[in-house]
Formats: structure tokens, sequence, C-alpha cells
């Protein structure tokens, strides 16, 4: 459990040189697991459109391109530092990729407009109650039959109960006192949940068919695919 609060931001502005080692120690395969997060993507040669929600410095880009090399690309991250360099790593897909840097909790999405949005490691940082909300916001801003498909850390039902123990006790109260910031501050904290609570609140959010396409106990890695 972190003992420090840092601003979601600039946690991972002061991050970026590494960033790209830090995740790929991270899995066992990774070149699997991003091949799994666009396997969902329906091969194509139209310019679909795409949410990429939490880009960072875009690792899911490199197969979401290769299923879709005419996708548009709305990368959403609060990160100056990472937006930049996935502008650099992605210099050959410039004109398809829009970046915004901003929270994708607040900011507006277009209405039904997208036919995917993706996130992958960025959602284990929020309750399941702004959780919720935000993927109420994803399901409208997909096309009839779009896809959500999202790529995240799980816990077992007992590290749930552990961190929402300390969520309670420890960081609403002392830390959050004492960082003496701005009410609505994002802090980089991880709250992640078990796969059952994932699914649970994809289906309260409204969408129809939910599903989990890739779990690694060990690795506490999972996939979910939710359809419009
Ligand atoms: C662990 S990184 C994952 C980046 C990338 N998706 C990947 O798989 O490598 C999480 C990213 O989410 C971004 N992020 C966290 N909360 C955010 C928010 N509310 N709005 C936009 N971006 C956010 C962070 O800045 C960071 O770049």
């Amino acid at each position: 459990m972190q003992s420090r609060l840092e601003e979601m931001g600039s946690f991972f502005d002061v991050r970026i040189d590494g960033y790209d080692e830090h995740m790929r120690a991270m899995f066992e395969d990774f070149e699997l697991y991003y091949e799994t997060i666009a396997r969902p993507i329906a091969e194509t040669t139209k310019p679909i459109d795409v949410l990429d929600l939490g880009c960072g410095t875009g690792a899911e880009l490199n197969t979401l391109f290769k299923q879709a090399p005419q996708a548009c690309v709305t990368a959403v991250d609060l990160s100056a530092q990472m937006l930049n360099r996935l502008l650099q790593k992605f210099e050959a897909y410039k004109g398809q990729i829009t970046p915004v840097q901003g929270s994708y909790l607040s900011l507006p999405f277009a209405k039904h407009h997208y036919d995917y949005a993706v996130s992958v490691y960025t959602m284990h940082h929020f309750t399941p109650d702004t959780k919720r909300a935000l993927y109420q916001k994803i399901c409208n801003a997909l096309k009839p039959g779009g896809k959500y498909i999202e790529g995240d850390c799980v816990v077992t039902p007992e590290k749930e109960q552990e961190v929402w123990q300390w969520y309670r006790d420890r960081y609403t109260a002392e830390h959050l006192q004492a960082a003496c910031a701005p009410e609505n501050t994002l802090y980089h904290i991880d709250i992640p949940c078990t796969v059952e609570t994932q699914l649970q609140l994809m289906r309260e959010a409204g969408f129809a068919n939910v599903e989990l396409i890739w779990y690694r106990e060990k690795e506490e890695s999972a996939i979910f695919v939710a359809e419009v």
C-alpha cells in the first residue's frame, strides 16, 4: 500500500524514462497480453474511431494498428510527458492520432461516436462508484454494437477487502488531510477489484455482453470486453 500521495499526472510525468521497460517487465508475455487486448477489434482497413483512455506511451496502439491500420485514435491522458512520448513513437500515424491532455473522468466524450474504446492499466486507481459512472459514459460514447476493451490488474476477494479497509481507514482521512490539496485532485493510488466486481460494474453500467477474455492469477492480470 502506498504511503506517500502523488498527483496522478505528475506521478507518470516523472517516471517517463524507463516507463516502457517497467510495463514490459510486469508481464510474463507482454506481446501476447497486448495482442489479446487488440483481438476483439475486427481486422479492417476502414478509418474506424477508437477512444484510448489513459493511453500512456501507447503500448496498446502497436497491436491496435495491426488490426486497423487506418484507425483514428483519440488518445486521452493526464500526463503531458506520456502523450509526447506516444506521439514520438507513433510518428508514422500522426495524422490519425488526436492527443487530448486531461482527465477522462471529467472530459465529455462524443455520443455514439466510437467503434471501440480501450483502456489498459489505468482503471485500478478509482473507486467502484467512479468506475461505474465512467463505464456509463463510455457506453454512451460507443456506437450500437461498439466494444469497450479493458485490461487491468485484478485481485482476490481477500485482497480486495484488504485494499478497501486501507482505502476507508487511511487514504480518505489521514492522507487527504495531510495533502491539503483541492478536493478533486486525482492521486496515484492502487485500489484494484476482483474479476467479479469488474464484471458486475460493467453490467450495472449498461453493457449488454460482458466477457473475461484473459486471466492470469499469478500475474494478477485480466482483460474484459464489454459490448453495447
Ligand atoms: C499505467 S499507465 C498505462 C498506459 C498504457 N495504457 C499502457 O498500457 O502502457 C496509466 C496511464 O493512465 C493515465 N491516467 C490515470 N488517470 C487518468 C485520468 N483520470 N485521465 C486520463 N489519464 C489518466 C496516467 O497518466 C498514465 O499515463
